[in-house]
């Protein structure tokens, strides 16, 4: 028996039969059979049988020859924007190619998709609102577009045309389903299709290049003729292969650190001079609170030891807060073993010897006199432990000579790789205190930059390093 013809009565099978199956299709005996010889089904019929057998609990892809049980697993949730294309009635056999594979699909259009499809079809099929307006009051007054944009796991644009792409590499925020591209934190996957000459073109191939290197998974067209009666690379890929790179983009995020632990330092440490005044420098915490939110996203166990700031601990993160240096260290040391330790706190690197116990009063023509000792270099320390976690990031924050310096510190504290961000002295482009962040990443020799790009977008980019190591070391550590 073929292949085909082996779906095919598995298909009959679930749905009860051939005689089931010829009323549900509405054709006698030989129709099934010439199915079988041809081993293809109508369109129209495939339309039905997929439904039918999606009522059963079961999900068939004919060109894959597979036939599998909807997944009861906790739903993932995508974000699907349709934009205006000829390939938008497209997005609405992804939607369900995408429930298929256990996602909550929430629908956005853009209005030229709205020429295309309506708002009611695919809400029809994902059984939820579909979103269309930036500013509508039901809309803002229901689910703001802010949280539409973070409320999911998974962004995806499809089919994107060529106009959305160049809106997405200038980061224009003129309609809704851009503005959600630019105010998602979710990982965020492009399926363009349009006419051939569009696609090649170098605007169009720029825009693609940019939205690239800033960490958007682009799904290729595929050739073959397009709407317009060109031949070429253009047509939409197909839904089924859309809706497996989204499942495998929102379960490798989910799961590539699972069962590993990673020990964070994050913030400025408190050296006090006496019980009202300390040292400290301008570290707002937020980098290694975005790196432990994203670990601990991707499945790890998480310790964050932390300065004092005033931001909330990450969902599912072990928070140790401490003030100084000497206690950030001993309580890197007491969570040791860790697989991976980022030290991402800015450690004051004295701490007062002679501390006083009471306030100091001023006193005239009296200076005071503050005697500094080093503290312990926990990154260094760390490094050189005997249970040494088998990769150790650093960061070295310079206001020059960037790269030299981060070097130095590479070899100096013997860390694995070190990230290397510029400081400067004015506050607006700090990265001190700033939601973003321009950095380096030294992996040993080679020097990866980053764009200029949000704490969390760095924290994902470390993140898909780590999965490429992990991959790349055979590095077992039993931590649990
Ligand atoms: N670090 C640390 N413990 C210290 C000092 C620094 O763990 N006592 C870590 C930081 O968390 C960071 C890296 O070392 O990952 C570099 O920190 P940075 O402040 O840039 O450098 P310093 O070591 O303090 O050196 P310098 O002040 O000379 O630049």
């Amino acid at each position: 028996m073929s292949d085909f013809a082996d779906i095919f009565a598995q298909v009959i099978q679930k749905l009860g039969g051939r005689d089931a199956v010829q009323a549900l299709l509405g054709v006698g005996p030989s129709a099934l059979s010439n199915y079988l010889r041809r081993a293809e089904l109508p369109r129209d019929k495939m339309a039905i049988i997929s439904t039918a057998l999606h009522a059963k609990g079961w999900s068939f892809e004919p060109k894959k020859l597979q036939l599998y049980p909807l997944t009861t697993q906790t739903k993932r949730r995508v974000l699907l924007i349709i934009t205006g294309g000829i390939a938008a009635y497209k997005g609405l056999d992804l939607a369900r190619r995408l429930m298929d594979r256990g996602f909550s699909v929430r629908g956005v259009m853009t209005e030229s998709a709205q020429n295309f499809i309506t708002p009611l079809s695919l809400s029809a099929l994902t059984g939820d609102k579909v979103y269309t307006e930036l500013f509508s009051l039901t809309d803002e007054a229901e689910m703001g577009h802010i949280r539409l944009a973070r409320d999911t796991d998974l962004v995806l644009v499809a089919p994107a045309t060529a106009n959305f792409i160049a809106k997405l590499s200038h980061g224009l925020a003129d309609c809704l389903a851009s503005t959600l591209c630019l105010a998602t934190d979710a990982p965020v996957m492009v399926a363009p299709a349009m006419n051939p000459n569009m696609w090649q073109h170098p605007a169009t191939q720029d825009n693609l290049t940019c939205l690239d290197q800033r960490g958007v998974q682009i799904i290729a067209p595929v050739s073959g003729d397009t709407a317009c009666g060109e031949i070429g690379i253009g047509r939409l890929a197909e839904p089924v292969d859309i809706a497996d790179a989204a499942a495998q983009v929102v379960h490798s995020k989910r799961n590539c650190l699972a069962g590993r632990h990673v020990l964070i330092t994050s913030g400025p440490t408190h050296e006090p001079i006496d019980p009202v005044r300390y040292i400290s420098n301008r570290s707002s915490g937020k980098q290694g609170y975005a790196l432990a939110a994203a670990c601990a996203a991707h499945g790890a166990r998480v310790t964050l030891v932390s300065g004092p700031v005033s931001l909330p601990c990450p969902a599912n993160v072990t928070l140790v807060k401490v003030n100084t240096a000497r206690a950030m260290h001993q309580a890197c040391l007491s969570s040791l073993p860790a697989d991976i330790a980022i030290c991402a706190a800015a450690v004051a690197d004295w701490y007062v010897l002679n501390a006083a116990t009471q306030k100091q009063k001023k006193q005239n023509h009296v200076q005071p006199q503050i005697e500094l000792a080093k503290n312990p270099d926990i990154l260094a320390s760390l490094s050189q432990a005997t249970s040494r976690p088998p990769l150790v990031i650093g960061f070295a924050a310079e206001t020059e000579h960037l790269i030299r310096h981060a070097k130095d510190k590479l070899a100096k504290k013997k860390c694995d790789w070190i990230i290397a961000n510029h400081i400067s002295d004015d506050p607006s482009s700090s990265v001190f205190g700033s939601d973003h962040n321009k950095a380096s990443l030294l992996k040993g020799v080679d020097i990866i930059d980053w764009p200029y790009q949000s704490k969390q977008a760095l924290a994902e980019r470390l993140i898909v390093e780590i999965d490429q190591w992990i991959k790349a070391h055979d590095c077992s550590i039993e931590t649990k």
